[in-house]
């Protein structure tokens, strides 16, 4: 029978023997797949496993340290790369999801790849890929389907010839949260919403700047900090704030504003693939628009997502 514990104990005895003294290169996003799959391959191999965070400048607010922060506390072996300039620098001029979706994509391979250049005579890069990856490669979502889709384009990086290790390539995710409890992991990893690869940049629609960013992270974090004082947070299948392009007329005491709009949305789903819009409580609603407006310079007007999928899409982008 299938249990958390005995996957843990055959998949590192298994691993022990597939490494041996080999160095392996892993990416971690701060999502549950990754994680999970460091924390075996660490158990497994200790200090030869080299992990990769990427700072993209498109993560929620503070998300990037306190991540970071708990991976250290985790004892991984683990390198925070500050890349922030160089997306933005990417996305400038950018408004076509697709365009930008693809510049966050090379830019990734490109950094990632730096990275994995540091750590000498690597020979494996470990990846999160879960069963449904595997059976659904077609997928354009997710990092190792957006690495597979720069397959064509032109030379591949050095980090992709790399062998693959996949310690996570049977499980379905719920087995994945059961391992990653198992292994105790941190539930500020294991019970986050999931959060897409390209983050906030397909949260503000059209042209990114570093001030819509910061702008977007300030509104989303006033958001989710609510979800979860109001126990809802862990309800609601995936949840963020989107900055419309959409100008309006507002009064602040005297004054006239002219500033832009945030819509919130949370979903009910079970993979993504449909989803419910959530009926959040009126008054939870009423307190996060305030506390937005009062709060957030820019921001003048807050809007609910009423749309389920489909046809509407949980992203804007
Ligand atoms: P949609 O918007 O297609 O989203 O209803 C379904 C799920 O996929 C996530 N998503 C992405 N994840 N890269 C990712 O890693 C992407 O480009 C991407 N686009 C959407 C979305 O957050 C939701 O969980």
């Amino acid at each position: 029978d299938w249990t958390p514990d005995s996957f843990i104990e055959t998949t590192i005895a298994a691993l022990k023997d597939k490494l041996g003294d080999d160095k392996v290169v892993l990416g971690l996003s701060g999502g549950v797949d990754s994680s999970v799959a460091a924390v075996l391959l660490h158990h497994a191999i200790g200090k030869n496993l080299h992990c990769i965070f990427v700072d993209n400048g498109l993560l929620r607010k503070d998300e990037f340290e306190s991540v970071l922060e708990s991976y250290k506390h985790m004892g991984l072996n683990i390198k925070g790369v500050d890349a922030k300039q160089r997306f933005y620098d990417a996305l400038q001029g950018l408004s076509d999801p697709e365009k930008k979706r693809k510049a966050i994509g090379r830019v990734f391979i490109e950094v990632f790849d730096d990275a994995a250049h540091e750590v000498q005579d690597v020979k494996w890069l470990g990846q999160g890929t879960i069963y449904p990856d595997v059976i659904e490669s077609v997928s354009i979502k997710g990092p190792s389907a957006t690495i597979k889709s720069h397959h064509n384009v032109g030379g591949l990086p050095d980090f992709m010839k790399l062998k693959v290790v996949e310690p996570l390539n049977t499980l379905f995710k719920d087995e994945v949260r059961r391992v990653g409890r198992a292994l105790e992991i941190d539930d500020n990893i294991l019970g986050r919403h999931p959060f897409p690869g390209p983050g906030l940049a397909i949260r503000i629609l059209g042209e990114i700047t570093p001030e819509k960013v910061a702008i977007l992270q300030e509104a989303d974090a006033i958001y989710i900090n609510n979800l979860r004082s109001a126990g809802v947070y862990d309800k609601v299948w995936q949840a963020g704030a989107i900055y419309l392009p959409v100008q309006s007329v507002g009064v602040m005491g005297d004054e006239r504003t002219y500033e832009n709009v945030i819509c919130l949305r949370a979903v009910e789903s079970l993979d993504g693939m449909t989803a419910d819009w959530c009926h959040l409580p009126y008054d939870l609603l009423a307190k996060i628009s305030n506390e937005i407006i009062n709060n957030v310079k820019g921001i003048n007007r807050v809007v609910y997502d009423i749309s389920s999928k489909p046809p509407a899409t949980i992203e804007w982008e």
